[in-house]
């Protein structure tokens, strides 16, 4: 186990009718000017808009609007974001949406604070050192965007996905109300329960060892998504449900599992997935669900050592009885293929429109800053090979 800071320092408001706190929370961290962002425009059919703007304009803050922030949010409209933070002097930033839309919200805020190109910061060649205060209004569950520091920009001609990470990049606060999420459709829906997921097993399935209390907190929120997943595909309008994905979808990337002994480190399966969604524009859940069952075989069979790991995942998540440790990993792979059958993602990336002759080209991005692996080394060749077996 590592030494570690426990500071997880986003404010939560959770439940129906949050939405009050939000001109108050805007005022009490010293937004005046607010730079409002939000995606294309579902947020106006469903009811969110009016009532954020409602609470803005009930108290009386200045706000211009950013919209049309796109799935996977490029770097332009970061750039925008940025121009418009700039030129009016705004003070704050409140982000609606899911995670694109709180995304680029992030890099909004460290750009807006930054003299030269934000992909610099985005790129990691600059580091971030001040950020516009940000809060959030959920929409969709699934990226934990809103209670994490980091956010995901897609950059250039080959839509490279970046990661810019900071703990000035975590919200001031964010309203949960999961009957916002309500009208999130089937697809996404599932997508963001399978991102949930892959969140927790990339933190779970590590080398890091003796971390039993992130580990078994872990487990217990797999077991929540792969309970109530189904419950939402049956019933949108189920609150419960609802709920209870979207606070998994909040605690499954807060930070607890690195800030509570584990190395914060590469995710072997969202580097991949990345890759997917950069070259077919397909839904980051849907990529993890993909990639996840065949980056589990190939380590199994290339680093036996973390066999044990496996099968507690099988066991412990699954309640697989299999005494042999090898058996029950595979067991475990197979019963989570199963869970993604239920929720309707793809079986395999032919199926979902990937193409054999792309699968080298997306081992060369996935590996092109070195390797990605944490248990099992993986440059080009191996990443090839899980594509492949993906496929
Ligand atoms: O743009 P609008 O019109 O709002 O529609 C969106 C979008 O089309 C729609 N939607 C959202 N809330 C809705 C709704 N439709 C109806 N009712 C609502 N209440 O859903 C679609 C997808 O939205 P998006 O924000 O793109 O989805 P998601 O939350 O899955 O975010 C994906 C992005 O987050 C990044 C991904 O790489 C991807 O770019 N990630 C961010 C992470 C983070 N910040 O920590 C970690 C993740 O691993 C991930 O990489
Ligand atoms: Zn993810």
């Amino acid at each position: 186990m590592e030494n570690f800071i426990f500071n997880i320092p986003t404010r939560a408001y959770f439940g129906k009718g949050q939405i009050e706190n939000l001109a108050s929370g805007v005022k009490e961290f010293g937004g005046s000017r607010v730079l409002l962002t939000y995606g294309g425009g579902s947020i106006k059919s469903n009811g969110i808009y009016q009532a954020v703007i409602d609470q803005l304009n009930g108290a009386g803050i200045f706000y211009i609007e950013l919209s049309g922030i796109k799935p996977n949010p490029p770097i332009e409209d970061v750039y925008e974001g940025v121009r418009l933070m700039k030129e009016n002097n705004l003070d704050f930033i409140v982000a609606v949406g899911g995670g694109s839309a709180l995304d680029a919200a992030k890099a909004i805020a460290a750009g807006a604070k930054y003299d030269g190109d934000v992909f610099d910061l985005i790129s990691g060649k600059v580091a971030v050192n001040d950020a516009t205060p940000l809060a959030t209004v959920l929409t969709m569950a699934g990226t934990g965007s809103e209670l994490d520091m980091g956010g995901v920009i897609t950059v250039g001609e080959n839509h490279k996905k970046y990661a810019i990470i900071h703990p000035l990049l975590n919200p001031k606060f964010s309203i949960l109300d999961p009957e916002y999420t309500f009208t999130v459709n089937e697809h996404h829906s599932m997508a963001g329960c399978s991102d949930i997921l892959s969140h927790l097993m990339e933190q779970y399935l590590r080398p890091d060892i003796g971390c039993d209390v992130p580990d078994r907190m872990n487990e217990g929120i797999m077991k929540v998504v792969l309970d109530n997943a189904p419950k939402i595909k049956e019933n949108p309008n189920d609150y419960i449900a609802r709920a209870n994905i979207m606070w998994a979808s909040s605690m499954a990337l807060a930070g607890f599992q690195f800030m509570m002994g584990k190395k914060f480190g590469a995710f072997p399966v969202h580097a991949m997935g990345h890759e997917l969604s950069s070259l077919n524009d397909m839904t980051h859940g849907v990529t993890l669900a993909l990639i996840t069952p065949s980056w589990m075989r190939y380590t199994l069979k290339n680093a036996p050592e973390f066999t044990p790991m496996f099968a507690r995942f099988a066991r412990n998540i699954f309640e697989i009885l299999e005494t042999d440790d090898v058996k029950a990993a595979n067991e475990g792979i197979e019963k989570l293929e199963h869970f993604y059958e239920i929720i309707g993602m793809p079986k395999n990336m032919r199926e979902a429109g990937v193409s054999e002759d792309e699968l080298k080209y997306l081992a060369d991005k996935a590996t092109e800053f070195g390797d990605i692996g944490t248990m099992t080394p993986i440059t080009k060749t191996e990443a090839l090979e899980i594509y492949t077996m993906a496929w």
